[in-house]
């Protein structure tokens, strides 16, 4: 990238504007191979900064310090080997709040935002009807990476009012994605609402669950290979769901006779292929149990709602 020019001032080193940047930093990741890559540009060169992308596009005529400057060419340069603007930015935003991300957790993906609403949705209808005895409803995340669902339906419960009235169980088979939800949660200040374990699924012990939410790994192993270049620096341990898909997913319906109460639900994320799947292998495994297909808003198989017909 070249400096612009400073107008024959000569005053010390040439300054260097937004617009120039960015025109640089963009170009550099479209012959990277960026889909994003005016997108890329704004979002790092809003990260060296300090401030926000639409400040950095409201002032294409900004002097950059030669500092933020060289952080951003950094981070070009990582963005243009692959790596993920989340992990490079520290942050992703999912339902609308900020998670910190980096490579021990999955990066949250816009569309496990509808397992949540739909989470959302079902703890506030059961609030609406009679808890029994017990007073509060038990949630489990199963496979929590960086905490994105169930600090996110926590953040919810709490501006709903309806915070106290839940405790959620989140698991993680990776004691450092369990480390990154923590920070999330406390970060979200929902932390008191929950307990951790690190599990193979959930904890022998663990208990009932009126709601168990789960987005696990649904990657075939034989499609890893074709996934894009971004997702080679995730955990492969959050991606591949084995031979179909399903490993993960089918175990966890193995254990949900044992793990939900007896009006208790599943939710769990499927592949926008595996509608079929899903229900085959919850007629196998579970006869006489519903599994109802949610959609996500493309209209595209999303959540498999699972429960006791
Ligand atoms: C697809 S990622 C989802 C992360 C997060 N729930 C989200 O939606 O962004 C799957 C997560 O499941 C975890 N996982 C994989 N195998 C597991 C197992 N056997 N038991 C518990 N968690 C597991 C991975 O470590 C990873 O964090």
């Amino acid at each position: 990238m070249a400096p612009a020019d400073t107008g024959g001032m000569g005053h010390g080193a040439p300054v260097e504007t937004t617009g120039a940047l960015l025109r640089a930093g963009a170009e550099r990741l479209r012959e990277s191979g960026s889909e994003t890559a005016r997108l890329d540009a704004e979002l790092l060169l809003g990260h060296a900064v300090g401030v926000g992308r639409t400040v950095i596009l409201a002032h294409p005529e900004a002097p950059i310090g030669a500092d933020a400057a060289r952080r951003y060419r950094a981070d070009i340069e990582r963005r243009a080997s692959g790596e993920p603007v989340a992990y490079i930015r520290g942050v992703k935003e999912f339902y609308g709040l900020a998670f910190q991300v980096d490579p021990r957790a999955l990066i949250p993906r816009p569309e496990t935002e509808r397992l949540v609403e739909l989470a959302e949705g079902e703890v506030m209808r059961r609030l609406g009807l009679d808890l029994g005895d017990s007073g509060s409803l038990r949630i489990a995340d199963v496979g929590t990476g960086s905490g994105a669902i169930a600090v996110a339906l926590a953040v919810s419960l709490r501006r709903l009012r309806a915070l106290e009235a839940v405790d959620l169980v989140v698991t993680d088979i990776s004691a450092d994605a369990l480390d990154v939800a923590k920070d999330n949660a406390v970060g979200h200040a929902v932390a008191d609402r929950m307990s951790f374990a690190q599990a193979d699924l959930l904890p022998s012990a663990a208990g009932r669950f009126d709601l168990v939410l789960a987005n696990l790994p649904y990657v075939r192993h034989d499609a890893m290979a074709g996934l894009p270049r971004a997702t080679t620096f995730e955990p492969t341990l959050a991606l591949d769901g084995g031979v179909d898909g399903l490993e993960l997913i089918g175990r966890l319906v193995d254990r949900l006779p044992d793990v939900l109460v007896e009006d208790g639900v599943a939710l769990l994320e499927i592949g926008a292929d595996q509608g079929q799947a899903i229900e085959g292998l919850i007629f196998e495994a579970l006869p006489g149990w519903s599994c109802a297909i949610e959609q996500d808003l493309a209209g595209l198989p999303r959540v498999a709602r699972i429960g006791r017909a």
